[in-house]
């Protein structure tokens, strides 16, 4: 595919996405914003994509968007961040018109060619995490045993104790991402807008344990705990520089 056809294709993706998301507006998600990140064929360098492209979505730091719900993807290991954007590319995630985030996302996938995805997902992995942002946004009203509970019997198989992620299984991980994105998916691999494609083999596993998050309560409980597993910002100064530590 040629760039040209590239940036039209992002474009037309974009205005649809646009139109979808001014009709969910009342849900009180803002339109995209007004200058269409576009990528060009001369964007080589993953920094310089994720400057001009990722950045007006995800935030300068990668740190996500609440107002545009985009996550925050500074520092998302790249295995997972490159299976992703093969499923936006491929049509196993973004392929619902109703779902207006990965139907934008989508978009932007396809304007990448392979060169520019490995280069921008490179750099996004190597940025510093922004966690602790998430943890103001934490359900205020949540039982953080009960979440415990529930988190250690149906997800930490998969997600890890301190929900991690592994690789072996393809689960990302759940920290360093924000509550209403967390619920959000959750949602989402619920009505079957992600993970019911043929063939996605992870997102499959998703839907099934999506399954056993029996109500609202019970999934702002899982989440509200998984956002204490978060580092809190002096421990991670603290991991960063342990010979500091040591001479404290
Ligand atoms: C027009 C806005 C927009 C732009 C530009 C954009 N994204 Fe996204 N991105 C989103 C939204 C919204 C989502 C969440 C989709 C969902 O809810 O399923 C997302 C999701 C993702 C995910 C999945 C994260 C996860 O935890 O599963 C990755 C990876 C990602 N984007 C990478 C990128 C990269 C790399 C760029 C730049 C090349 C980029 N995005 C540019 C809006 C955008
Ligand atoms: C059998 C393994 C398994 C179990 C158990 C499991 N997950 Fe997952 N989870 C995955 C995999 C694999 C993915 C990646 C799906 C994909 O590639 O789209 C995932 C993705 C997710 C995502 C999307 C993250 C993102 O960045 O977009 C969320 C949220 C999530 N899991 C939450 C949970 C919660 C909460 C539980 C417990 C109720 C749970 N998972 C249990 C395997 C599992």
């Amino acid at each position: 595919m040629n760039n040209k056809t590239r940036t039209s294709l992002l474009l037309t993706g974009l205005g649809l996405g646009m139109a979808v998301v001014a009709f969910s507006g009342e849900n009180g998600v803002a339109p995209p914003p007004a200058a269409a990140p576009v990528v060009t064929a001369t964007m080589k360098d993953g920094k310089t994509i994720f400057q001009n492209v990722c950045a007006a979505c995800h935030g300068p730091n990668g740190e996500g968007k609440a107002e545009l719900k985009s996550p925050a993807i500074a520092g998302l290991p790249d295995w997972y961040a490159k299976h992703q954007l093969a499923g936006f590319r491929e049509g196993r995630r973004g392929h619902d018109p109703k779902d207006a985030q990965s139907f934008m996302m989508a978009a932007i996938a396809k304007s990448l060619s392979p060169e520019q995805t490995q280069a921008v997902i490179e750099h996004a992995s190597k940025m510093q995490p922004t966690t602790p942002a998430g943890i103001d946004h934490a359900p205020k009203d949540a039982d953080l045993d009960e979440g415990r509970l529930a988190f250690q019997e149906r997800c930490m198989e998969c997600h890890r104790y301190n929900a991690s992620g592994e690789i072996a299984f393809g689960s990302p991980p759940l920290i360093g991402q924000q509550a209403w994105y967390l619920t959000e998916q959750i949602h989402k691999f619920k009505d079957g807008r992600r993970g019911t494609i043929k063939g996605d083999v992870n997102g499959a596993k998703m839907i099934l344990s999506s399954s056993f998050i029996e109500d609202e309560k019970m999934l702002r409980d899982i989440v509200a705990y998984i956002l204490t597993l978060n580092p809190q910002p002096e421990t991670a100064v603290k991991a960063d520089s342990p010979f500091e530590t040591a001479t404290r």
